[in-house]
């Protein structure tokens, strides 16, 4: 049975991801950080596990708690847009906040859970069309924008450092969705945008690897 581990499975496009590779007949590896959040992903069908993943203590405990599991998907998906980020009320700590869930996160996990990586081998995180440098036209959104921009540097280089493990890695792009992030005005349900990146994360190749795909199947210019 393909296996697969998604962070932040507890509402969103976690959730839905959890649903659907549930349905399909996937093992899933779920992380919530609230206990107390799990019960709509425990009744998808997705085994849940605990993970603040900004508590690297935390991605610890999850490895060995997951020892000896084997992993043909890491999904790095949980992620945060940050408050107080427009230029001229720019607040460091939240900065580093963001930075901290949405970059250095996913790489810790990867770190991680590289070893447990077998079959299809990859490692995916959501990233976000406003952390692609070319799409930057309305700016604002400092933490975020550079959080995603620098997540896709992380995306392309464990590409490199993983590449003579058979590993791929790809950064995701799911469109404006309708999540608590994306919020009521999106024109996009979750269960399109996460339909479509399955179809991504099925259709990718070695050759792949490193890259930056939209939720259509199209390659978001960085
Ligand atoms: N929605 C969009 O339009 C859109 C567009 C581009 C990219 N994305 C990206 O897609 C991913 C999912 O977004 P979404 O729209 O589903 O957002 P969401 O509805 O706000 O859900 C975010 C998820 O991440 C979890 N999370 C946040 N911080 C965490 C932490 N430190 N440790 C563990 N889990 C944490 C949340 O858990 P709690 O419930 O515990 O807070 C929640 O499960 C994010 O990486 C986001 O940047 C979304």
């Amino acid at each position: 049975m393909p296996t697969i581990l998604i962070t932040g499975a507890n509402r969103g496009l976690g959730l839905e991801f959890a649903r659907q590779y549930a349905a399909d007949g996937w093992r899933v590896l779920a992380t919530v950080r609230d206990p107390a959040k799990g019960r709509a992903v425990s009744e998808a069908g997705a085994e849940v596990h605990l993970c603040d993943v900004a508590d690297f203590a935390a991605v610890a405990r999850l490895k060995s708690a997951l020892s000896g599991v084997s992993l043909d998907i890491l999904l790095n998906n949980a992620g945060v847009y940050g408050e107080r980020q427009d230029f001229g009320a720019l607040d460091p700590d939240e900065f580093l906040r963001v930075i901290q869930v949405n970059t250095l996160a996913p790489v810790k996990l990867a770190e991680a859970f590289a070893t447990h990586l077998t079959g299809r081998k990859i490692i995916a995180a959501m990233s976000s069309k406003m952390g692609s440098v070319a799409d930057n036209t309305s700016g604002g959104s400092y933490a975020y924008r550079a959080s995603k921009a620098a997540l896709n540097m992380m995306i392309r280089g464990m590409a490199v450092d993983l590449a003579g493990r058979g590993v791929i890695t790809a950064a995701l792009s799911p469109g404006w969705v309708r999540t608590d992030m994306g919020g009521p005005a999106a024109p996009l349900d979750a269960a399109t945008a996460v339909g479509g990146l399955r179809r991504v994360l099925d259709g990718l190749k070695a050759e792949d690897s490193g890259g930056f795909f939209h939720w259509d199947g199209s390659q978001v210019p960085w």
